[in-house]
């Protein structure tokens, strides 16, 4: 195993290394300095695709086996209340329209492997997705649209650091009427439940949100188009591939304002554009990125401009 580790930038805040993430989490001196201080991995890694892209994806067994090696790296630097959350999309059998569960059963071998928590399960309706498998959907027209990416939840101990209080949203427009009433249809269902309406007319800072993301409007604190649009612009004009995958800094910001204090360290070790650097920096976290691509390092500046 490599002792020195390979390229690392000091970089707007933060440190960004340039190689295969497996290669470098496995490294003895990554161990070394990372050992129980990362208190959140947020990363999307490359999903199981049936079409090749430009890195390459795997796929079948050979992309849950890759993908389930991550486990025990992560866990060694994991904090003892830190978090994993991976976002990823659904796999689709070659030639066939059905639903190919690459991406779950790399999840439960990822899991089984590190010995996880499933803490929770999120689910991220993106309505702008392309409509996909596209064979099945727009030619032979026996499947809908694939519109949701999963996101799921791990952790070491059952009760890692959670605070939904830092992402509360503005209630809807029935719960504030509720709220207006003060009156409910309580007392016993017709299944035999009792519903209470104790405590349920207190006003709080806000409502809990629930874990289907629809749209960010709730979450849109600290980024704004003009942010995206910046480091669009930024690798137009220095000539860098803007990322053709980067996740909304909203679901980034989501996470890491739910699991994680200012100050903790947040790892993305397929970090692409590094929205989660960015977002995390913003949010007074540290951070720590890995990516393979340098050009998308490169292009990262374009946030912090
Ligand atoms: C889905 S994209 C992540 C996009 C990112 N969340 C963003 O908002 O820009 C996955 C990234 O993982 C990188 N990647 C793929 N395999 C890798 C590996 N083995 N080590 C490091 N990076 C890798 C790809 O180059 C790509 O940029």
């Amino acid at each position: 195993m490599k002792k020195k580790l390979p390229s690392k930038y000091k970089l707007n805040g933060g440190f960004f290394y340039n190689d295969d993430s497996l290669k470098i989490l496995k490294s003895k001196a990554f161990v070394k300095k990372y050992k129980n201080k990362i208190d959140l991995v947020f990363t999307s890694p490359p999903f199981p695709l049936i079409t090749p892209k430009k890195y390459k994806n795997r796929k079948g067994e050979d992309y849950i086996n890759w993908f389930a090696d991550y486990a025990e790296p992560l866990k060694k630097v994991l904090s003892k209340k830190g978090s994993i959350v991976i976002e990823i999309g659904n796999s689709w059998t070659p030639g066939y329209p059905t639903h190919a569960l690459i991406e779950v059963k790399a999840l439960m071998k990822f899991m089984e492997k590190g010995g996880f928590h499933l803490c929770q399960e999120f689910v991220w309706y993106n309505p702008a997705k392309l409509p996909g498998p596209a064979e099945w959907v727009t030619k032979y027209r026996e499947r809908v649209k694939d519109s949701f990416t999963k996101i799921w939840w791990f952790a070491k101990t059952p009760r890692p650091h959670a605070d939904n209080k830092q992402i509360l949203t503005e209630y809807s427009k029935g719960m504030l009427k509720l709220l207006q009433k003060k009156k409910y249809n309580s007392g016993k269902r017709a299944t035999g439940h009792n519903i209470s309406t104790k405590g349920f007319f207190t006003r709080n800072k806000g409502a809990i949100p629930p874990n289907v993301f629809e749209d960010f409007d709730n979450f849109l604190r600290i980024s704004n188009t003009s942010n995206v649009n910046k480091y669009r612009e930024y690798c137009k004009k220095n000539n860098l591939p803007a990322h053709p995958a980067r996740m909304p800094p909203e679901l980034a910001e989501f996470f890491i304002r739910f699991l994680t204090k200012r100050k903790s360290l947040v790892l993305d070790p397929f970090a692409g554009s590094n929205t989660t650097g960015y977002v995390a920096s913003k949010l007074g976290r540290k951070w720590l990125s890995i990516e393979k691509d340098l050009n998308y390092i490169k292009g990262s500046n374009g946030w912090f401009k």
